[in-house]
């Protein structure tokens, strides 16, 4: 009888998709939901980059491009790097993907050799495990909390690396926690994973947004790393599914014949779109968003903790807060839908990120208005008491 392979067992569903069912179910009653569950911009993509994308549309630009992308949005990337970090990256190193989780498919699918295992922190982002799993990988959780700032530590890395471990794959800053890795914390690390002989992949999805300074790239501590990038988020273009890889050089040629065979090419109309998303006027858009975020960051986090949730991991970017409920409740996973279906409020249980605390943890996105976070605030208040 053909079933799934053995593997599938170890894939976890998203929890917070199926929270986000109950939520959609719940608004077809008729109830107002506030949603602070899914890790999406709520702003619209900025209009020059819609517009860019209706001009190739009506030009007829809709063919396969080379499966690396269209040279001229490489390139594009390429001066971007060079002109918000300063560093000098080749386009030859940069590959077009569909979102950063094509790139981490593509990465990971490159990399990943069966029964080996990769380090990721725990709490961190869930389809990590998944894509290494995929891979016939073993995914290893590191159990990161606040006396790290939820990050990895070369003192993680020599308690977690064995003679299977093949590399590591974190993310700065991170999901759920916003927190990040500073630029000698990024260099510690890489050395660390290149004396053991390993290979380092970071994610940059929410460089850009990030509130107290800019997000340093793994590309300054060397050109061994891979790093991986979106448009999803800071660029705020989810849906049109793009993103990019940044890889050693080494392994471009083989990178390439894997996204030949598993893609073909990435959305061409959206990678016509991404030409603007670089562009001055763009910036200036998602520069005034961006501050919103930190607005609305500032707003929550201050908010929550007078409810007594403890902010145990600092909010330093992306667009989420990381909270501590275990002054309010004693299991986050039945608080979350308690809440959901008592308050109309929709935030994400601990158990999405890992198996380390997730029943004292909840994650709260900011991705709605100051007006609606308030409105939350206060159903919030009136369920606890
Ligand atoms: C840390 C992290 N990496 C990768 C992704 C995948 O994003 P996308 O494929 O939309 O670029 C997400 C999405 O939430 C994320 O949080």
């Amino acid at each position: 009888m053909p079933r799934s392979a053995a593997r599938l067992a170890d894939i976890a569903p998203f929890h917070v998709m199926e929270l986000l069912t109950r939520a959609k179910a719940l608004e077809a009653e008729g109830r107002d939901i506030i949603h602070m569950e899914v890790g999406e911009p709520d702003f619209p993509t900025p209009a020059p980059i819609v517009a860019a994308a209706r001009e190739s549309i009506a030009d007829g630009r809709m063919y396969y491009t080379p499966a690396l992308g269209l040279p001229a949005l490489r390139e594009a990337i390429a001066a971007f790097y060079q002109q918000r970090y300063g560093v000098t990256v080749p386009a030859s190193r940069i590959v077009v993907t569909a979102g950063a989780s094509g790139a981490l498919t593509l990465a990971l699918a490159c990399l990943v050799e069966p029964g080996s295992q990769w380090l990721l922190t725990d709490p961190g982002y869930p389809c990590n495990r998944h894509f290494i799993r995929a891979f016939e990988g073993q995914p290893v959780g590191i159990p990161v909390g606040a006396d790290s700032n939820f990050q990895p530590t070369v003192a993680h890395l020599e308690q977690y690396w064995n003679a299977q471990t093949a590399g590591a794959l974190f993310a700065s800053p991170a999901n759920p926690t916003g927190t990040m890795l500073d630029e000698g914390e990024l260099d510690t690390l890489a050395r660390a994973v290149r004396q053991r002989g390993g290979q380092l992949i970071v994610d940059e999805i929410y460089h850009g947004l990030t509130y107290e300074c800019d997000a340093p790239t793994a590309l300054a501590a060397g050109d061994d790393i891979f790093v991986v990038q979106s448009f999803s988020k800071y660029f705020q273009m989810t849906g049109w599914r793009l993103g990019w890889m940044v890889a050693p050089e080494a392994f471009v040629r083989d990178i390439e014949k894997l996204a030949q065979n598993l893609f073909i090419s990435p959305s061409t109309p959206a990678q016509h779109a991404a030409l603007a998303a670089f562009a001055p006027e763009t910036i200036a858009i998602l520069e005034a968003r961006r501050n919103e975020f930190r607005l609305r960051r500032d707003f929550l986090a201050g908010e929550l903790a007078a409810l007594g949730f403890r902010l145990s991991a600092r909010p330093q970017g992306a667009f989420y807060i990381y909270a501590d409920c275990s002054a309010l409740t004693d299991d986050s996973d039945r608080f979350a839908r308690e809440l959901l279906e008592v308050a109309g409020v929709a935030i994400t249980p601990g158990l999405d990120f890992g198996t380390h605390a997730p029943r004292q943890h909840v994650r709260i996105a900011y991705t709605t208005s100051i007006d609606r976070l308030g409105e939350a605030i206060g159903r919030i208040r009136r369920f606890l008491a």
